[in-house]
């Protein structure tokens, strides 16, 4: 596997114009979520860069920062069935932030204000800058990210928009455990205890799905915290029904419009997202 620490030795590797080159974005820890993406990265296109990069500006917490796992080398063995077309891109600080390690501040509008946007302070301006960056350094044709962070994924289409990068953003599903868990670097955080839990995110959001709420979206939202505080291991955080264009979060479901459902759920100090469809009435 062809590991490279700057941008300009990587790009060195591109063969010609004719080559599309997709990039896959992480911060390690990878899993099969990750993977899903280097492999549709890897069926659409010639080459494939995943970067491997924590990206300081987008952790609201210091100690989300120092806890968040990390394995270079195990990272590397997961990618190995795909080094025929891959290269990996593992910046350092200087390489990414060479003025320093800021975020710089964009306007997205609606779309960057709730869910993420609100409990997580700053961190879609970290997002968008390392994002921001790395595109603009690789430039690929296509770049993949998960709808595991569907906030995050629609703040990357507003960006490359925004700035005119001319990359298209492939969106992925969301790849789930056995027990419907959502694959995240953050669930090998989980003790055992909390990792039984914190299936019952997802099923809850399966069973409110079942359930005849009507348009009532505080009905929904004390079904799902009834049905969580059945696990003492889990918390909820936020409970949001948002339109999938504004991501504005409603009380009111109103037919013709698509919907999601977004939580974020403590299992202890660790913090886990998911997000459903809810579709239209
Ligand atoms: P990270 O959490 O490592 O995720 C990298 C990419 O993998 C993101 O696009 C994310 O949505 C996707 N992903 C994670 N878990 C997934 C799952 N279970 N199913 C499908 N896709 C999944 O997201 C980030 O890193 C960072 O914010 C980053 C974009 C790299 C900027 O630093």
């Amino acid at each position: 596997m062809l590991v490279f620490k700057t941008a300009q030795e990587l790009r060195s590797c591109f063969k010609s114009n004719t080559q599309t080159v997709g990039m896959v974005p992480t911060m390690g820890a990878l899993h099969e979520g990750h993977l899903s993406l280097v492999k549709k990265a890897c069926e659409e296109n010639d080459v494939v860069v995943v970067s491997i990069y924590i990206n300081p500006t987008q952790f609201n917490k210091i100690a989300d920062l120092e806890k968040y796992p990390s394995n270079f080398e195990k990272d590397k063995a997961l990618l190995e069935p795909f080094s025929h077309q891959l290269l990996l891109y593992a910046p350092d600080h200087k390489e990414i932030y060479p003025e320093g390690i800021q975020s710089k501040t964009y306007n997205f509008g609606t779309i960057a204000n709730h869910m993420e946007g609100a409990f997580r302070k700053g961190h879609f301006d970290g997002v968008a800058t390392v994002v921001e960056t790395l595109l603009r350094k690789i430039q690929p044709q296509n770049a993949y990210f998960g709808e595991k962070d569907f906030q995050q994924l629609k703040i990357i289409k507003a960006l490359t928009t925004q700035k005119k990068l001319g990359i298209t953003i492939v969106s992925c599903p969301i790849v789930r455990e056995k027990d419907g868990l959502a694959m995240s670097s953050r669930n090998r955080l989980l003790s055992p205890e909390q990792r039984q839990a914190a299936p019952r995110i997802f099923a809850s959001l399966g069973e409110l799905k079942k359930k005849n709420f009507g348009k009532k979206v505080p009905l929904m939202e004390a079904f799902f915290k009834n049905e969580i505080a059945r696990e003492k291991e889990l918390e909820v955080e936020y409970f949001f029904v948002a339109s999938t264009t504004d991501l504005i979060p409603v009380s009111v479901i109103e037919e013709g419009i698509d919907y999601r459902i977004f939580v974020a759920v403590f299992a202890g100090k660790t913090r886990l997202i998911d997000t459903v469809e809810l579709g239209r009435i």
